[in-house]
Formats: structure tokens, sequence, C-alpha cells
């Protein structure tokens, strides 16, 4: 028996035809993996196909609610959007199923593992550093850096080994999707001064095409994570495909954003991340209302990190626990109810509570008439005293010495 390969295969052509082509070069017997990770494909049929096409095996696994659970839910509570924009549905995805590919690999005692990424992208990092780090004795082969095959090379090479390719033309974009949000770059979209054209889009209304009705939602949050959508309690994945189906209908999460790749380029991604974005920003409103401001202020730092070491493929590291440890922490009293308005292309916080919030009315109360003003008033005088002493004692000291103003920098007094 020859030694085995687990690939990551989508069932797209050059997954396909790379179960012969690995074949041929490393006289390897492919093992596919796929997981379902809600790409809305049916992984059975894709599992047919591996088959057809010559694996010795095929492996197919729904791995949603461990997705939602163990990544994305993490990376929403952390506040993790790579450049402040791209909640990285990809970058999360890659870990997991390279992890996944692991486990295959221990199962059916294979020697090496394989993926159809480029030599160009971020993707080929995250599933490499994942190998490398978990199971370094494996040999990773990514025939797409390796092969100078064409798009009619490739389609020449399944003919000759007949594979089935599908009916519909190839998509002109290079897409990505799971549940937490879908990717899609290249073609037209490479010129970063060019309007993506509708059909870039597959998930969301243009927003001047969306419902003239807004549709308002109660989502609700324990610890960080949203655990029921307008009273119903749902598991994650539920939830997330609910929470894509009404965003994408009202135009919600379209992410046109020109990114800096780990590999020192920068490319023009466009996202639609409804649900993605429904969730960070009722997460976000409600933080408002739970945490101390020193604990916001230092979490948005955190949010940024996270989100870079997801987007740079260091998932498996002692950092992220070192930082899951302070997200988990810095959560758990981020419990409570936000109310949203999804209305052409944009999705508005309208409300939220909380039994742990630290909003008090009785403090910030303008209404003194009603008597329920429990702010001390009086007592600003003294603290504000004490506030600008250091200014104060630096002005009569230093700055206003010698009959000198201020000088506002790089405004000279000549
Ligand atoms: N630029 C994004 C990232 O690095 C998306 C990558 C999309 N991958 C793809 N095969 N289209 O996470």
């Amino acid at each position: 028996m020859a030694d085995r390969v687990i690939l990551a295969y989508s069932g797209g052509l050059d997954t396909s035809v790379m179960v012969p082509w690995i074949k041929d070069k490393y006289n390897l017997d492919v093992v596919t993996f796929t997981a379902d990770l809600g790409q809305g494909e049916d992984i059975e049929a894709i599992r047919q196909k591996a088959l057809k096409t010559g694996a010795v095996e095929a492996v197919a696994v729904d791995a949603r609610n461990l997705f939602v659970d163990c990544f994305v839910f993490p990376a929403l509570m952390a506040g993790a959007l790579y450049e402040g924009r791209y909640p990285l549905a990809t970058a999360l995805g890659r870990p997991l199923i390279a992890k996944l590919m692991v486990d295959a690999a221990r199962e059916f005692k294979a020697s090496a593992v394989a993926h159809g990424c480029t030599g160009k992208g971020n993707d080929q990092v995250r599933f490499d550093v994942t190998f490398q780090t978990l199971a370094p004795d494996l040999r990773i082969i990514a025939p797409v850096r390796e092969w100078t095959m064409s798009r009619p090379d490739a389609l020449a090479f399944a003919k000759k080994h007949n594979i089935p390719v599908d009916a519909k033309p190839e998509s002109p974009f290079s897409v990505d999707q799971n549940l937490w949000g879908r990717s899609c770059e290249a073609g037209v979209l490479e010129d970063p001064w060019h309007e993506p054209p509708e059909a870039a889009y597959a998930w969301t209304t243009n927003p001047a095409k969306a419902p003239d009705a807004a549709e308002e939602l109660e989502i609700e949050f324990e610890h960080g994570k949203p655990t029921a959508l307008d009273g119903q309690v749902l598991d994650g994945a539920a939830l997330i495909e609910q929470l894509n189906q009404v965003g994408g209908r009202h135009g919600i999460g379209r992410i046109d954003h020109v990114e800096n790749r780990l590999v020192g380029i920068k490319s023009r991604e466009l996202y639609e991340a409804p649900a993605a974005s429904i969730l960070h920003t009722a997460h976000r409103s409600l933080e408002s209302l739970c945490l101390t401001k020193q604990a916001a202020r230092f979490k948005t730092m955190i949010s940024q990190e996270y989100a870079d070491l997801i987007y740079n493929g260091l998932w498996f590291s002692a950092f992220h626990q070192d930082l899951f440890a302070f997200v988990a922490s810095n959560q758990r009293y981020v419990g409570g109810t936000v109310r949203v308005r999804c209305y052409k292309g944009a999705v508005t916080v309208i409300g939220r509570k909380s039994e742990h919030s630290l909003y008090s009315k009785g403090l910030a109360t303008y209404d003194g008439q009603a008597g329920g003003d429990q702010f001390d008033q009086a007592a600003a005088q003294g603290f504000i005293r004490l506030w600008g002493l250091g200014q104060q004692t630096q002005a009569r000291q230093q700055l206003l010495k010698g009959g000198r103003g201020f000088e506002l920098p790089g405004l000279s007094q000549g």
C-alpha cells in the first residue's frame, strides 16, 4: 500500500485535479478531507465527487458548531476585526480545517497533508503554520505553489483523468465562504478604483434595493457570547445563519477593503458578513454598558492584537491562550440584550440593557427636579481643582514665565 496524504478538498477544479496529480507526482494515495463550516455546499455530494475523482477515501465532517463555539465566538468576544474592518471568516476557518486534517492524518496513518492554496496568499501560511505546529512530522504538499497549470491546462488535465467538471461556469472571482462570512477577490476587483460589480456579491441585497420596511431584532448575550434571538435560545450556528438571512436581506455587511496581507502585498478584498457585522455592532454596544472605561480602552488593544494573530495564522500559540484568558475574564459581565434595527445596508443599535450595567440613571440624569439626581454636583468643584492642579502648576512655573504665552505645537509665533 502506498503512503497516504490528506488533501483539503473543496470539490472545485483545482483540488479535483490535485487528486491524480499528487498520485502521479508523489505516489501517494489521496484521502480527501472536506469540512462543513457553513459554506452552504452539500459536503456529501463533494465527498462522492472525490471518490469518483480517484480518492481512496473521502472524509466529510460537519464542523459548524465546533467552528462557531471554538473559533468564531472567541473572535467575537475579543472584538477581532482585522484592520478594524474584516471579521476574519476565512482566517478563522483555516486553523480549524488544518487541525481536523491532522486528526484525519493520524486516523488514516497518512504521512503528508496537502492544500490548494497559492503561494501569494495568507491561507497557505495559516495551513502550513498549523500543520507545522501540531504535526511537525507531516510533509506538506501545496501543488498550486509548484505547478504551472493555467485554467485551460487544468481543464485538459481533468478531461484526461475523467474528472467531472461542473457545468456552471467558474466564478470570475476567487471566493471562500463559511458561516462567518464570504470573501471575494481577484478579477475586476484587482483595480481598487473599480466599483465592485453586483455579480461579486452573493449574500447581500444591494442596500438601494433593500426593503423599505426596517426590521428590528433583540439579541441576548451571556459572557460576551450571543445566546438568543428575539427571545428564542439558539445554538451558535443557527443564530448566525438566521442573522445572515435577515442582515443579507437588508444589505448589511458589505465590506470593501484594501488590506495588508502577511506576505507583504496589499490586496483589494470584498467581504459579505451580515451576521458578523450585526453581532460585532451589538456586542460592542453591550460592552459600552458593562465594561468600565479602563477595561474598554485596554480591550481595543487586545482586539487588534487578537485580530492580527488570527489573520497571521498564529491561532495555536501560547500567546493566543494568554490573550483569550484575558478576553474571557474581561467578558464575564458582558451579558444582556441589545436591540438593533436593520435598514438599507445599516445596522443601528437602538437599545441595550443588562443586569450588570454600569450605567446609572440616578447618576447621569439632568432631571434634578424629579429628585432622582444622586450625583453630588458640589463635589465636582474640589475634584476639578485637584484634577487641573498639575497643569496649573506647570503653567505658573514654566509656560507663563517671562511674559510668554502658549505656543501651539507647529504654530510658532514668529
Ligand atoms: N484576504 C482574506 C484573508 O486573508 C480572504 C482570503 C480569501 N481566500 C480565498 N481563497 N478567496 O483572510
